[in-house]
């Protein structure tokens, strides 16, 4: 089946809504608005797969600073003035399209990205067991501990990896 890739638009979020809810907890559902703003706050850093049948799965991404993490469902979220990093926030691929390869595209994708930027490292929250999914991308466990670590969930832990130019 075949499979593309694309920056997200707004008129995609939809589709966004709906994979998230095929996902995730229904504790941990983002709002549409909140789906919004990351779109304005970082219009080139997000994406979407598509196979012949819609859409399969989606990645948002952000530049970030610091080593501490944003706030799950933030209201005010703004970009660092002198970003370092690149904060990966969401990837989520449809149940039925899991195992093909979608995920490690989109982060292919999202690392290649970042990388042009000049960012130095990638990193993320892994939470619902992806700790083993993203170890499998070269990302290794932090020992930090963010306060905001804890709205993620129990098992929720900070992975990190270098991104070098290729
Ligand atoms: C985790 C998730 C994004 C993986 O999507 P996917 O498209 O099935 O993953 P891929 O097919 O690209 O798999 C890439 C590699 O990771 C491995 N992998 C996939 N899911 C894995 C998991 N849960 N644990 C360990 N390895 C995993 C695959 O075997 C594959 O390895 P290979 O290249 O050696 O064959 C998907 O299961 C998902 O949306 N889960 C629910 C939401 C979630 O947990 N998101 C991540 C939160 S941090």
């Amino acid at each position: 089946m075949n499979m593309q890739i694309r920056l997200l638009t707004e008129t995609d979020l939809d589709a966004v809504l709906d994979i998230q809810h095929q996902c995730y907890p229904a504790a941990w559902l983002e709002a549409r608005a909140t789906f919004a703003r990351k779109l304005a706050l970082s219009p080139q850093s997000n994406w979407i797969a598509l196979d012949d049948a819609g859409a399969v799965g989606y990645f948002f991404t952000h530049p970030w600073a610091g080593n501490g993490l944003p706030a799950l469902d933030e209201a005010r979220l703004t970009l660092p003035a002198q970003a370092h990093a690149h904060f990966l926030h969401d990837l989520a691929v449809h149940p039925r399209a899991r195992g093909r390869g979608v995920a490690a595209r989109l982060v292919a994708q999202a690392l290649a990205w970042g990388v042009a930027q000049g960012l130095a490292e990638a990193r993320l929250v892994a939470v619902l067991g992806a700790e083993c999914f993203w170890r499998g991308l070269g990302f290794t466990a932090q020992a930090e501990r963010d306060a905001r670590l804890a709205a993620y969930g129990a098992d929720a832990i900070v992975m990190q990896r270098a991104l070098s130019p290729p």
